[in-house]
């Protein structure tokens, strides 16, 4: 897409005003953006090359494997993106409410809850100075306090649309059915989400559960994984409101088939890639947490498999239905323990 068409655009957004968001539907391809005056001299005051210029000079020659890496990861997103979606509907602000804006440093990041969203919150807020030292020293209520980190949909269409063209845009993706293991676990299963399973927890068990007990109905507490998966499965769900963010498709919160992610990280690679975006960053120094536990991918691996091993094949399938634009988009095979023919 030339730069007469982004013109075009942020003018035509910003013409629509607050109404309608007008974003390019095609993922961006990266190019310099030295031409843009605006952004080369105001970057911090300095002589300093943003993150997406910095990978924009590593795809160049020599490259660097990494960048080798994410540049197939890019080209995979964008072809399955053409072969598996349909007509879209136009993106409104508030469909960007994931996206978190460092203007400093001219980063956007989707986060997407189970992938280690709290971690690259806490590393946002301490590359912003907001928290200076250790990105593991901030409370983790703290990293998550509404406000802290300016979400792209407070901004108008034309702010929105200058951000997307000039920032470096990334998400953390992960394999889909461990992370709705580990959302299940952390946020029903375990005793610690009392407020979770009072709001979830009681809604699926009265809704799903002949015969519940009062006390099941009223706390919520003892939500069965086949009954969370029901509970997705079941039409009224999302008919009443949009998922919870923790079991939402990170497809539907980050829209990666209408935004141009220039890094598509994993959670399953979580310190190379995390170092990879931090290092664009300028800010190579600052240490990516690592995971609490650290044989945290079979952990992952096996608590899906031990979950999904008592559903059947018939909910198998469907639940992965529900979730396949995750594994298309972002090359996560089917798991080997679903039965689905
Ligand atoms: C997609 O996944 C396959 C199988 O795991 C792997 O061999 C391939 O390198 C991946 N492609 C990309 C672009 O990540």
């Amino acid at each position: 897409m030339g730069r007469r068409c982004w013109r075009q655009r942020v003018l035509a957004a910003a013409c629509l005003g607050a109404a309608l968001l007008l974003l390019c539907a095609a993922p961006r391809t990266l190019r310099p953006v030295f031409g843009n005056r605006a952004l080369s001299s105001s970057w911090l005051g300095r002589e300093r090359r943003s993150p997406l210029q910095k990978l924009y000079d590593l795809n160049q020659n020599p490259r660097s494997t990494l960048a080798e890496v994410h540049r197939q990861r890019r080209d995979l997103l964008s072809s399955a993106c053409s072969r598996h979606t349909r007509r879209q509907h136009l993106l409104q602000p508030e469909d960007l409410r994931h996206v978190l804006v460092d203007d400093a440093h001219g980063l956007l990041y989707c986060y997407v809850p189970k992938v280690a969203c709290t971690n690259w919150k806490r590393v946002l807020l301490a590359l912003s100075g907001q928290n200076r030292g250790d990105p593991r020293a901030i409370p983790a209520h703290e990293a998550h306090a509404p406000g802290r980190l300016p979400s792209l949909a407070d901004f108008s269409p034309a702010e929105i649309n200058r951000r997307l063209r000039a920032y470096l845009t990334f998400l953390f993706v992960r394999e889909p059915f461990e992370r709705l293991a580990s959302a299940y676990r952390n946020k029903l299963a375990r005793p610690y989400s009392a407020a979770f399973q009072r709001r979830y927890g009681a809604r699926i068990i009265q809704r799903l559960r002949p015969r519940a007990l009062p006390d099941a109905r009223a706390r919520g507490h003892d939500v069965r994984f086949a009954e969370f998966l029901a509970y997705l499965l079941d039409p009224r769900t999302r008919r009443d409101e949009p998922f919870n963010e923790h079991w939402e498709r990170a497809h539907a919160l980050c829209h990666p088939c209408r935004l141009r992610y220039d890094v598509v990280g994993k959670f399953e690679t979580l310190a190379e890639d995390a170092a990879f975006v931090l290092g664009l960053a300028g800010a190579p120094d600052l240490s990516f947490p690592g995971p609490p536990r650290p044989r945290g991918a079979a952990a992952s691996r096996d608590l899906a498999v031990r979950l999904f091993r008592d559903i059947s094949p018939f909910y198998q399938r469907r639940l992965f239905d529900l979730y396949k634009m995750d594994f298309l988009l972002f090359n996560y095979s089917t798991p080997s323990y679903l039965r689905l023919h």
